[in-house]
């Protein structure tokens, strides 16, 4: 299939495209570089020996996405564009509700008008809120979002809903990932965050190459076996691998389909600590620090329904993750540079 990759420029977009092109798929690439760079491409293009066609575009603009409509053939696409800094939203709210939704509502219009029915949406374990039951199931209700990139998780999850059952020639699968770090073995990309991360491994690499002085733990007095934080940490191939799969899913008509995408194994924020130093046989200095607001005690998956469904299961380890996001950081200790 012709595959459109809205966002494909970013961490979890470039590595799907090597999956992609394993598979036998060919891509387009849109992405307006608002949070990545063109570079991550061109290395993409050394991994697969092949160009990336690219588009640099906003989602948000119609006339430019119906151009790509009108010059591929496009058979499916897989929605990769959005901001997703959860404090960054909690501060200016009014940009993420509107990127967010209103690039999948040109989207969604301009695929309609182009007969592209297909589409893999980008959602997040996050749609969960405070989980009900853990390990999570995709029958789990929806909880409450306590920010609002969340919220436009949630949100355009129900948008895709309604949109499938108005027209039951969409097929929508919705993709709730849990948390993806690691980074391709060649380690010509990876994860590339702007500024000071949010996110645990970039500041642990960050942290082990000197850029960043000690992590700061948040919180040792949670309801779990050390106190911090248990979260689904999955390797970014195999969720990269995971749109391969669902893909299949589309192919066979899914109508509306929704999956996690995690491991099923709970790791500590000081367990992630501990791999990523045995693993690299490095020291990561931390100290402990207040919780941060909004996160939660423990957060993973039952991945069953992915692997019955899709025959999609993680094939990686934490301890896979820990050098593989390692080896992209000591290989580019200042990011993409271009
Ligand atoms: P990323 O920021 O690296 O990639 C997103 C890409 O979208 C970027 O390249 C950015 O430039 C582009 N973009 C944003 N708004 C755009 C617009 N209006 N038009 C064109 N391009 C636009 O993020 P990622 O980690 O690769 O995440 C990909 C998707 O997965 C996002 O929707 C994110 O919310 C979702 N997600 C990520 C995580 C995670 O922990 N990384 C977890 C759950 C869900
Ligand atoms: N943590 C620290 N110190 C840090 C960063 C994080 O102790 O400097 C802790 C957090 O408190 C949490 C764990 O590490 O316990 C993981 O935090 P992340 O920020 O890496 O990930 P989150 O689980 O908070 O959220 C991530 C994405 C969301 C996505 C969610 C899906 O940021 O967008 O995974 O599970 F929705």
């Amino acid at each position: 299939m012709q595959i459109l990759l809205t966002g494909g420029a970013g961490y979890i977009g470039s590595h799907t495209i090597i999956e992609l092109d394993k598979a036998g798929h060919t891509v387009v690439v849109v992405d307006n570089l608002c949070n990545s760079k063109e570079e991550a491409l061109r290395r993409v293009e050394k991994i697969i020996g092949k160009p990336v066609p690219f588009v640099r575009a906003d989602v948000r603009d119609r006339e430019a996405m119906d151009h790509i409509f009108k010059t591929y053939t496009i058979d499916a696409v897989i929605h990769f564009a959005g901001l997703k800094a959860v404090g960054e939203s909690c501060e200016k709210p009014l940009e993420y509700y509107e990127n967010n939704m209103n690039a999948t509502f040109v989207l969604l219009d301009v695929m309609r008008r182009n007969g592209c029915k297909n589409i893999i949406f980008s959602s997040s374990a996050t749609v969960y809120g405070d989980p009900a039951q853990i390990p999570i199931t995709e029958e789990c209700p929806k909880g409450h979002c306590t920010n609002p990139y969340g919220q436009t998780k949630s949100m355009l999850e129900e948008v895709l809903k309604d949109v499938q059952k108005a027209d039951p020639e969409w097929n929508v699968v919705l993709l709730r990932y849990f948390n993806p770090i690691g980074a391709h073995k060649s380690g010509l990309i990876g994860e590339n965050p702007n500024g000071i991360p949010n996110n645990l491994m970039p500041y642990i690499t960050q942290t082990a190459i000197g850029i960043r002085k000690e992590l700061g733990v948040f919180g040792n007095d949670y309801d779990t076996p050390d106190g911090t934080g248990v979260r689904d940490y999955i390797h970014v191939c195999d969720l990269a691998a995971g749109h391969v799969a669902a893909l299949k899913a589309i192919e066979k008509k899914c109508g509306l389909a929704i999956y996690n995408l995690g491991t099923g194994h709970g790791y500590s924020v000081l367990d992630v600590v501990n791999a990523f130093e045995r693993e690299n046989g490095l020291k990561v200095p931390y100290s402990i620090k207040p919780r941060r607001p909004g996160d939660i005690a423990t957060c993973y998956c039952n991945p069953a329904k992915a692997k019955a469904e899709l025959g999609w299961q993680a094939q990686y380890e934490i301890g896979d993750m820990c050098r593989d996001s390692w080896n992209f950081q000591k290989n580019n200790p200042k990011g993409y540079e271009e």
